[in-house]
């Protein structure tokens, strides 16, 4: 069985898709760490419902990355836990060498846009405030920069006339859990065929 880390950093609905796809059947892959950088993130407590080892790692000093230290301990809990791919959910932190390069080519992410368009922070009210007709979000491997990794899937959704950041930012959710779970899946039948 293929096995992954999440870490995630918020309240973890799309951890929670993942787990309940690996509940059901769905993903043939195992979810068996989940890591935050946030001490009470509700990503820990989703995890402990579902009786999967999870541990809170402390940034350190700074604000969008963690501490080079910090990032070693997660690459040993990672290693530990014998995953051979990560997940981010939710995490607020760029991913720096330490991670990169244990995991070379085998870090996802989820970002709430229709990638190149609107990398960064709450891209969801970057879509509304530019007017955009469209929105969505994608998955793509992670690299050195913000949100530029290879695209892996992508989900759109109309922008409606009177939505708000909010009401953006909440079906765009709805489309991340479909889409976070299949593309995983997809990924893990490419690592499991040794692709
Ligand atoms: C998701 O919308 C995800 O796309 C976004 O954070 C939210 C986490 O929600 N990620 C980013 O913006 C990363 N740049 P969740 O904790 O409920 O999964």
């Amino acid at each position: 069985m293929i096995r992954f880390g999440v870490l995630g950093s918020g309240k973890g609905s799309n951890f929670r898709a993942l787990a309940e796809a690996f509940q059901t059947g769905v993903l043939d892959a195992q979810p068996v760490i989940v890591l935050s950088d946030v001490e009470h993130a509700g990503i820990l407590d989703l995890a402990r419902t579902f009786e999967i080892p999870c541990h809170f790692v402390a940034p350190g000093p700074y604000r969008t990355k963690m501490s080079p230290e910090a990032e070693i301990e997660i690459v040993r809990l990672l290693r530990d836990a014998q995953v051979d791919f990560v997940v981010l959910a939710g995490y607020m932190r760029v991913i720096k060498e330490p991670l990169l390069n244990a995991f070379p080519g085998r870090i996802l992410n989820i970002h709430p846009s229709l990638l190149p368009a609107f990398r960064g922070l709450e891209a969801w009210r970057q879509a509304v405030e530019a007017g955009v007709s469209e929105a969505g979000c994608t998955v793509h491997l992670v690299d050195a920069g913000v949100d530029t990794g290879t695209i892996l899937g992508q989900s759109r959704i109309p922008v409606l006339p009177d939505d708000t950041a909010e009401s953006l930012h909440a079906r765009i959710q709805v489309a991340e859990h479909e889409l976070y779970p299949r593309i995983v899946r997809e990924f893990a039948d490419h690592l499991q065929a040794g692709e």
